[in-house]
């Protein structure tokens, strides 16, 4: 199975818990759509039904005894699905395809942060998506304790009820999420770019606009006068 996205462009936004992602796939997606463009909008875990019943496990604060690798299956199982019934499809029609977290997550959140092998994790998902990469990765870069004080704060205006069970984590398996993700964009420059998640949701926009601007024009999907 080809690992590149043929025909459409597939976007993928990481980052810690608390940077902004969900904010942003969704101004761009919107910002795309305005301009006539086909593109959807996916998550992860999730975006197919049996995705989000297996997010629910995943993130179920009751499960306390989950192990990292059971999450690193699970997190899988739904990727697998996402990517046959809804990311190549698209793909393959052209659509530009945006997802919130891809399986740089799984290699930062279960490898870099849980523990897991990093090599058994990075085959798991080869099998999980038959090789699909990103065109091009977004990670908004924040302090992971600054991320767990924007979660904080949006869990009480919005009255949630609280952390769900990956946010429960400590501190320090925070720390190394954040510091996974920063290793793994030094690791890809060409893949990866990363963004100040501290600034203001309007400028982060701006710094992947820029970028999407160019994918869109080098992918011959439209050149955008602005
Ligand atoms: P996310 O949807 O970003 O959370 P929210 O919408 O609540 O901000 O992701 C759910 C959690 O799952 C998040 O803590 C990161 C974690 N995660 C992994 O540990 N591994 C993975 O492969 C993925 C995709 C997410």
């Amino acid at each position: 199975m080809a690992s590149v996205s043929g025909k459409g462009l597939f976007i993928s936004i990481e980052g810690p818990d608390g940077a902004g992602k969900t904010t942003q796939a969704r101004i761009l997606l919107e910002k795309l759509k305005s301009m006539g463009l086909q593109a959807l909008l996916t998550r992860e875990p999730g975006g197919t039904s049996i995705g989000e019943e297996v997010r629910k496990i995943l993130l179920n604060p009751y499960f306390q005894e989950m192990t990292v690798s059971c999450e690193a299956f699970l997190y899988c199982a739904a990727r697998s699905q996402l990517v046959s019934q809804v990311i190549r499809p698209s793909l393959e029609k052209g659509i530009i395809v945006i997802s919130d977290r891809f399986v740089d997550s799984s290699i930062v959140y279960q490898g870099y942060a849980g523990g897991e092998n990093l090599e058994m994790i990075r085959e798991l998902n080869l099998w999980a998506t038959g090789g699909l990469k990103p065109d091009k990765t977004f990670l908004l870069d924040l302090q992971a304790k600054k991320g767990l004080q924007r979660l904080e704060g949006k869990n009480k205006k919005e009255g949630s009820p609280g952390k769900d069970r990956m946010e429960q984590k400590d501190p320090g398996f925070h720390s190394r999420v954040r510091e996974g993700f920063l290793q793994l964009a030094r690791r890809d420059p060409q893949r990866f770019q990363l963004i100040d998640a501290e600034k203001p949701p309007e400028e982060v926009h701006q710094c992947i606009w820029e970028q999407v601007k160019s994918l869109l024009r080098d992918k011959k999907i439209a050149i955008i006068y602005e």
